[in-house]
């Protein structure tokens, strides 16, 4: 197996940053790592020695499962922070509680945190590697490769691809790191939702907007579907959750719309009933579970692509 690619980042943060070459570079790298998910023995010894600690402020069970599983393969020793009972709930800061743990000298950080920035921020911190693993609204740069690697695998391609990302865009850190990663790559995106569930700058993202729909599916290779996030929503953004699912649920008629090869994606967790039909969520189209499986690829070699910059050398 080659060994994994010259990235000249210590940290990952976003997608925004990322070149094209590096981005492909890290898919590729993900191809190998898909390989060893599926043997026998799944181990490798790059992170042999090393300590990585996910902490979460934030529930997941993908992200952080496949950050685990990942960080395990590559022989690495992994702690998850469990937050719901560390002193975050007697009031500790973010920074204090990265300055804690950095005390104890790990070499990765994987981090969740509610507000955008709050990744960064703590990056700036610490002395170790830090992996953005979703803030806030902001970005959540490893679900945008394993989309891209999901879709790679079966369109060969992203360049000239037309993918529709539909639903509340507006507080979908996916979404944005969507965004960035496919314009990079050369897709052509159509962001689809009602107004209210459309970031305020929207116009500044060079995407084609529709409203309708039943207009924005016509001929697309991939449909991506967001979760309705109703902890993030302030205000009622939607009149009802049976009126959305009527315009902007993805069900077996308005997927007919798309190419016939059309992919259906979620990053989940899917809301069945709310922006997907469970008829369509587990239809032939649907590659939802093979996203998850991909997620633990691109996470082994994001943290491979990491290794080479990790301190304490
Ligand atoms: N897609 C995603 O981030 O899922 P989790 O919230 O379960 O990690």
């Amino acid at each position: 197996m080659a060994d994994a690619p010259s990235f000249p980042h210590q940290h990952l943060l976003g997608i925004q940053g990322l070149s094209p070459l590096e981005i492909s570079a890290l898919l590729d790298l993900a191809e190998e790592e898909i390989a060893v998910s599926r043997q026998i023995e799944k181990k490798k010894q790059t992170l042999r020695g090393r300590t990585q600690i996910n902490l979460f402020f934030e529930a997941s069970t993908r992200t952080q499962s496949s950050f685990e599983l990942a960080g395990k393969r590559l022989g690495a020793d992994v702690m998850n922070m469990a937050v719901a009972v560390s002193s975050v709930k007697k009031g500790e800061t973010l920074i204090d509680t990265a300055m804690t743990l950095n005390a104890m000298r790990p070499d990765i950080l994987v981090v969740r945190h509610h507000s955008a920035g709050a990744v960064e921020l703590l990056a700036q911190k610490v002395e170790c590697s830090v992996i953005n693993a979703g803030d806030g609204a902001h970005e959540h740069p490893t679900q945008a490769l394993l989309d891209a690697l999901t879709i790679r695998r079966h369109k060969g391609r992203l360049q000239g691809l037309k993918v529709a990302i539909c639903g509340d865009i507006r507080h979908s850190r996916v979404a944005r790191s969507n965004i960035i990663l496919l314009q990079a790559m050369g897709a052509q995106i159509r962001l689809i939702a009602p107004s209210t569930l459309l970031p305020t700058a929207i116009d500044r993202f060079g995407v084609d907007i529709f409203n309708d729909m039943r207009q924005g599916l016509v001929g697309v290779d991939v449909v991506m579907m967001l979760r309705l996030q109703r902890e993030r929503m302030s205000a009622a953004y939607v009149p009802s959750i049976r009126e959305y699912f009527r315009y902007y649920g993805l069900d077996v008629e308005k997927l007919a719309l798309a190419a016939p090869d059309a992919l259906v994606m979620h990053p989940g967790p899917m809301n069945r009933g709310v922006e997907i039909d469970p008829l369509v969520a587990d239809g032939p189209q649907s590659v939802i579970r093979e996203q998850v499986e991909m997620g633990v690829a691109v996470r082994m070699a994001v943290l491979e692509a990491l290794a080479q910059h990790l301190p304490n050398r």
